[in-house]
């Protein structure tokens, strides 16, 4: 019996809905499995506790986090504080803390999901954004001066390292090499961007001399929107920075459906620190409370983080059951279904305990 010790952080608006219906489904794949086990620890940290304390997590939430295995996150974000605030309150200080530099998120067109592609299908769509997920346009570095006067400046500084960008290519190439097509490619602005973006493509170009049996092509980001849309079946791996691959990332998972299937781990490669799994989708105000937010990209998350604890066969389970809700229909609103997140929920417990 393997034992995982995980830190759940709901957080705010649907966070908190599609967190308890991950660990619902995890509990039952405990129970069907019998091999390994959770142990939860939720942390009430968000917008309601910087509403309570002024800030989104206590000092030392880093150093409460750090025993855990893996963290599991549902999302930040309030009508009534920043959002700035918000994201660089909690979300980003773990990510930056616990350098999880390599953001991984996998889109496909899951049976019984139309994509708003007219000609595509399941299959036609199957990549993995890889993000750099630790500086870039992320970085925090800037600043403002002479605020409120006429002459006020507000600097947004991309740093782009070396050491940065070798091992988000690394890892991309490595990604790459690992599934079937041994395909990347790597997104670029070095047109207009002439100094960090022309480093990022050199680099890029060292990285694959060692991969020789990975293909990779070099695309503008502009481009790529297009390419995405047009020919989404000439993609499977793909690199890009941390502004670009956020924005790519929700375009993918709005082909692949709807934001609410749209998974996101935030890996730290050296398994130095935990890594963090969450959906790609924020608080959602507009369904909040409604119950019928859709929890598969939580659970596809949820399966991102077995497959990085090891238990592959585990997430393989957790995600044929989500293929079969799918495919059966059992389908929250966001996707063209009549499903409540509980029913969705139960009907992917259900199969998981009848496999
Ligand atoms: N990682 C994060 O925590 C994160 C990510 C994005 C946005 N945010 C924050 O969330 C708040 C709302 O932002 P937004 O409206 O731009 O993005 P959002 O992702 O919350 O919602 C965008 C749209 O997608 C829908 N949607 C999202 N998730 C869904 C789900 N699981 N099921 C069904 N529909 C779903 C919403 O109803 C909404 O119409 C903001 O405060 C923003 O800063 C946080």
């Amino acid at each position: 019996m393997k034992n995982y010790s995980i830190a759940a952080i709901p957080a705010d608006g649907i966070g908190p809905e599609v967190i308890s219906a991950g660990i619902d489904v995890l509990k039952a794949l405990e129970k069907r499995l019998g091999t390994l086990r959770f142990s939860f620890q939720t942390f009430e940290w968000g917008s309601d506790y910087y509403k309570a304390h002024g800030v989104m997590m206590p000092e030392d939430g880093l150093a409460q986090l750090k025993a855990f295995d893996a963290i599991y996150f549902g999302a930040v974000g309030a009508p009534d504080v920043p959002d700035h605030i918000t994201l660089w309150g909690l979300r980003l200080p773990i990510c930056q803390g616990f350098d999880q530099y390599a953001n991984v998120r996998p889109t496909r067109i899951l049976p019984g999901i139309e994509s708003p592609l007219r000609h595509a299908g399941p299959g036609a769509l199957d990549w993995v954004i890889v993000r750099e997920n630790s500086e870039g346009e992320y970085s925090g570095n800037g600043g403002r001066a002479h605020r409120g006067l006429p002459e006020e400046v507000g600097t947004e500084v991309a740093i782009f390292t070396r050491v940065g960008v070798t091992r988000i290519m690394r890892y991309a190439f490595r990604l790459a090499q690992s599934r079937p097509r041994k395909l990347l490619t790597v997104v670029t602005k070095s047109n207009a961007q002439r100094h960090g973006m022309v480093m990022w493509d050199e680099i890029a170009a060292e990285v694959a001399a060692e991969f020789p049996d990975v293909s990779w092509d070099k695309i503008l980001v502009d481009a790529m929107t297009v390419r995405m849309t047009l020919h989404p079946q000439s993609l499977d791996t793909i690199v890009a920075t941390n502004l670009h691959a956020d924005i790519l990332s929700d375009l993918a998972g709005a082909l692949a459906g709807s934001l609410g299937v749209a998974p996101t781990a935030n890996i730290d490669p050296e398994r130095r620190f935990p890594s963090m799994f969450e959906p790609i989708h924020g608080s959602a105000f507009d369904i909040t409370g409604k119950g019928i937010a859709n929890p598969v990209a939580s659970f596809w998350t949820a399966a991102q983080m077995l497959e990085h604890l090891g238990e592959a066969d585990a997430a393989a389970l957790l995600l044929s059951a989500v293929d079969q809700v799918c495919a059966a229909g059992i389908k929250t609103p966001d996707v063209g279904g009549s499903a409540t997140t509980r029913q969705v929920t139960d009907a992917v417990i259900h199969a998981i305990l009848e496999s």
